[in-house]
């Protein structure tokens, strides 16, 4: 492979959205961030010299950091943060990944302002699994709030609620022409009709799992997180914070200007928020004064759909998988979320206390949402590993039954796995790399109120 050389500012610009300008933090002065393009084999030497107000660190998330801890970027986990003035050097290997992944800050809620993708190409010769596109698009979703961020969180944190939810969803930094003084802030991307566009999805939002669709394009999903899966076609796709998804879409439509759109699924009460972001998919020689048409999006509370489209994500390949691995048929549950009386439930601690995990042990989890405070699903990112979703399920998870139906054939293999509403999910990985690995519920409202532990692999 080659070296990717990076040497980013981290620096503060004043921005406008939704008719109000403030200073933000951003990279480069980019908002988002920019893209790096790089290949499989490849080495990133990105060297972060921070000019902003606030201590920085930068996180690679997806990307597995192979037996390389200290490039992985969570303040306060791997690395002390980069302080004002200062600047660190993130260098590490992309080793056995190609796919959509992304950047961002790991401290604070910076990450509102602070991320950007990551595009890693397949080794030179090595084509896609799926019939090659004739051009390619990078798609963040992200969150806009017109108050300084910080100041709202800490607002919050005085008061023991939650921040206020944010004023706006962002396609690519840019909320659209539905949010006031936005017409100019609006993404739009150019098609050819009858041709094949790749977009490289990825969902930057601070607390919000999101449905997406092209109005009159089905798009067909061929890689999550990174990973390839079986091809699949749908009117919507879901995405959790921090999850990627790459789909197909072809220009097949009468030529014109069409919607896409990003709007929540499942909010918790004290955060409704039902706003749709939307960007404009234009057909070449189509005039800027067409009225574009609106896709039709699941309901916010549509369990079914979501449901449905997470079953139908399965891995192309048969994954190099630790099924042979007997587990103990009594696995220690060091929690039990299962029957515990509700005040045991709410009777959170904070602490310090680290799981160690056997080198090459196989590990499985089992994350429990107890739907005691909120209908959100909980988007669960692992660092330093990529984890097979074997199994998932409404209720409690019964120890008993449900393995039995786990799908040890073809699961889907990702970083980030939204456990549903008052359900379940099991994953698995082999522990085959050492180091100190953060995991976290990606919402950054939960990161902060304390859903997050670390594992060390030894
Ligand atoms: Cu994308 Cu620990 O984060």
């Amino acid at each position: 492979g080659s070296a990717y050389l990076g040497r980013p500012w981290i620096q503060v610009k004043n921005v406008s959205r939704l008719c109000h300008a403030k200073p933000i933090v951003t990279v480069n002065g980019r908002f988002p961030g920019p893209t790096i393009y790089v290949r499989e084999g490849d080495r990133i030497l990105v060297n972060v010299t921070n000019h902003a107000q606030y201590n920085m660190s930068i996180h690679w998330h997806g990307l597995k950091q192979f037996c390389n801890g200290w490039a992985d970027g969570p303040a306060y986990i791997t690395q002390c943060p980069i302080k004002t003035g200062r600047s660190y050097t993130y260098d590490f290997n992309v080793t056995g990944q190609r796919g959509t992944l992304w950047w961002h800050a790991h401290i604070l809620w910076l990450r509102a302002t602070v991320y950007g993708a990551i595009v890693i190409m397949p080794k030179p010769g090595t084509p896609f699994p799926f019939p090659q596109p004739h051009m390619e698009e990078v798609i963040i979703f992200g969150e806009w709030w017109n108050n300084d961020v910080e100041e709202i969180v800490k607002q919050g944190n005085k008061l023991g609620l939650p921040p206020n939810a944010s004023d706006a969803h962002t396609i690519n930094g840019k909320p659209g022409p539905l949010f006031p003084c936005s017409e100019k802030y609006t993404f739009a991307m150019d098609v050819e009709q009858g041709k094949t566009y790749l977009l490289r999805i990825i969902n930057a939002a601070l607390n919000d799992e999101l449905f997406f669709a092209i109005a009159g394009h089905n798009v067909t999903v061929v890689e999550i997180d990174a990973v390839y899966t079986k091809p699949f076609t749908t009117q919507a796709i879901l995405i959790a914070p921090g999850q990627t998804t790459n789909v197909l879409v072809q220009a097949t439509q009468s030529p014109g200007r069409y919607f896409m759109a990003s709007r929540p699924f499942m909010d918790a009460p004290l955060f409704i928020d039902n706003k749709t972001a939307t960007a404009i998919l234009q057909y070449k020689g189509i005039s800027n004064s067409v009225l574009p048409i609106l896709p039709q999006l699941p309901a916010p509370n549509d369990t079914v759909f979501a449901l449905g489209y997470n079953s139908k994500l399965r891995s192309l390949n048969a994954p190099q998988f630790p099924a042979n691995n007997r587990l103990p048929d009594n696995p220690p549950t060091p929690f039990n979320y299962t029957g515990a009386p509700l005040t045991a439930n709410l009777g959170t601690t904070s602490g310090t206390r680290l799981s160690k995990i056997a080198y090459n042990s196989t590990v499985q989890l089992v994350l429990q949402d107890t739907n005691l405070l909120t209908v959100e699903s909980h988007p669960f990112h692992l660092h330093g590993y990529n984890f097979f979703v074997v199994g998932t399920g409404i209720g409690n998870f019964d120890p008993k039954k449900d393995p039995a139906k786990f799908n040890l054939v073809d699961p889907p293999e990702r970083n980030t796995v939204g456990v549903p509403t008052g359900g379940w999910t099991a994953i698995r990985f082999r522990a085959d790399n050492p180091g100190v690995w953060f995991m976290h519920c990606h919402l950054e409202l939960h990161t902060g109120w304390g859903l997050k532990t670390a594992f060390v692999g030894e």
